[in-house]
């Protein structure tokens, strides 16, 4: 069996890393964040994943390191064998909105290097449509790069891992067969794209696809907000056995893929003139503006006190990730509206904190104060626990919703447009 070597431990590295193990490859990584290389050679997940924990314990029993800050010191350890590498390191934007190329290209020269003539190195960040092609081109030595773009939702990755369709490219056919060959043990169906750019533009297309669908359902709020219509009702009554209709509800769009994939897209047409997808991402964007406008004028009093409910970027699936997280944005806005830092709690089951200043709490049972809001930034299902609603009825004055609650709750619900999406 193959070794796959992992180069770039988060999110999308260790659960693929995961899943290839449950399936029998072995499994190395590289990280250069020694925090990440120590837990994962002492099987510590470092982030909540559904799995994840388990995972690691179960596929990995060798006794031996699994993690290294390098390939050279991976060598030390291991003998060279038939590899694939996946480089999956983040693909944050610079400050010109493009995804930053440097480390990728610097990683991917660093990888050939060690590469044998029956090796594939598989790229699974997300990055704009030529990259693939650009190192190619760039880097001597590379003959055999794969484009796989990773579509698992975050808290669901390594059940979707094994079910979704992987979509497979290569720079030559021998790259994709590898690629597919890869894959195929994963998940049981590989879908063959005849070049690296399609296999590139699936993956801002999709993204992109649901940050303008979000988009127009929160354009859709705001026209209703104008004409005093609950968009939630509205939508619900256009979809209603109307299956042309999938209309989303709106909400603040989070999340560390959906704030910037749209960007990545938009760097890939220079030639085209259109700003619609990026129009749709400031809509996206400013939603969050109106959120801090709406809760300051709502928490005026600066001695309110305030419970935050959520600081993970989504509820469901669950995750611990507070990457492209509002819970920052809204405590920063509750500061400027001179409410007490002592008197903001945040509440969430996953979550350990969101910086220094702020106190989170992580289980109900803990909630032992009254507050004057509450406001729901996420729809983690402890948010719709009956014992959650007892705690509102017994201790919040006033809730503030992102979303709709299930049961009302006999507090008022104060709502700008709400709804919610991630
Ligand atoms: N998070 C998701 O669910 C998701 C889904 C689809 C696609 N993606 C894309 O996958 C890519 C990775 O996302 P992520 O969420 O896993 O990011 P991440 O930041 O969690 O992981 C990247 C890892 O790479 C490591 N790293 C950085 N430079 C390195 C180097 N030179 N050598 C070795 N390791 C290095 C970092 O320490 C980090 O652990 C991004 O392009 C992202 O857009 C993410």
């Amino acid at each position: 069996m193959k070794r796959v070597i992992i180069v770039g431990a988060g999110y999308v590295g260790l659960t693929l890393g995961v899943a290839s193990a449950k399936v029998g490859y072995e499994v190395l990584f590289v990280d250069i964040n020694s925090d990440i290389v120590s837990a994962l050679n002492n099987r510590k997940a470092t982030f909540y994943e559904k799995g994840l924990q388990e995972g690691l314990d179960s596929y990995f029993s060798t006794k031996k390191d699994i993690a290294f800050s390098s390939l050279h010191d991976l060598y030390e350890n291991y003998e060279p064998k038939q590899s694939i590498f996946i480089v999956s390191l983040g693909t944050p934007l610079g400050p010109d909105s493009k995804a930053l190329l440097l480390p990728i290209e610097k990683v991917t020269e660093e990888v050939v290097k060690w590469m044998g003539a029956a090796d594939l190195l598989v790229l699974r960040s997300t990055v704009a449509v030529g990259t693939s092609r650009h190192l190619l081109n760039k880097i001597n030595g590379l003959k055999n790069i794969s484009f796989c773009p990773e579509r698992t939702i975050e808290g669901k990755a390594l059940e979707e891992l094994h079910l979704l369709p992987q979509v497979v490219s290569g720079s030559t056919i021998e790259a994709r067969d590898l690629a597919a060959e890869y894959f195929e043990r994963i998940t049981p169906t590989v879908l063959h794209a005849e070049t690296l750019e399609t296999a590139e533009l699936i993956k801002l297309a999709s993204n992109t696809f649901r940050d303008l669908n979000f988009a127009y359902s929160n354009l859709l709020a705001l026209i209703a907000n104008e004409h005093k219509v609950n968009v939630n009702e509205l939508i619900k009554l256009s979809n209603f056995r109307y299956e042309r209709n999938t209309i989303a509800f709106p909400g603040l769009v989070g999340g560390p893929c959906l704030e910037k994939d749209a960007y990545i897209l938009a760097q890939s047409y220079p030639r085209i003139e259109s700003n619609f997808i990026l129009e749709a991402r400031k809509l996206n964007e400013d939603m969050v503006m109106q959120a801090i406008k709406f809760i300051a004028v709502e928490c005026r009093d600066a001695n309110s006190t305030v419970l935050i409910c959520g600081a993970a970027f989504k509820g469901r699936p669950v995750t611990s990730d507070t990457r492209g997280s509002f819970v920052f944005a809204i405590i920063d806005g509750l500061k400027a509206a001179n409410i007490k830092k002592n008197n903001i709690h945040v509440l969430d089951p996953v979550v350990q904190n969101v910086g220094s200043d702020v106190k989170v709490i992580n289980h109900i049972d803990e909630l032992n104060e009254k507050y004057d809001f509450m406001i729901q930034l996420t729809n983690h299902e402890l948010f719709e626990d009956p014992k959650f609603d007892t705690f509102i009825d017994n201790a919040v004055s006033h809730v503030i919703s992102f979303w709709p609650r299930k049961k009302p709750t006999k507090r008022q619900q104060k709502s700008l447009y709400l709804g919610g999406t991630n």
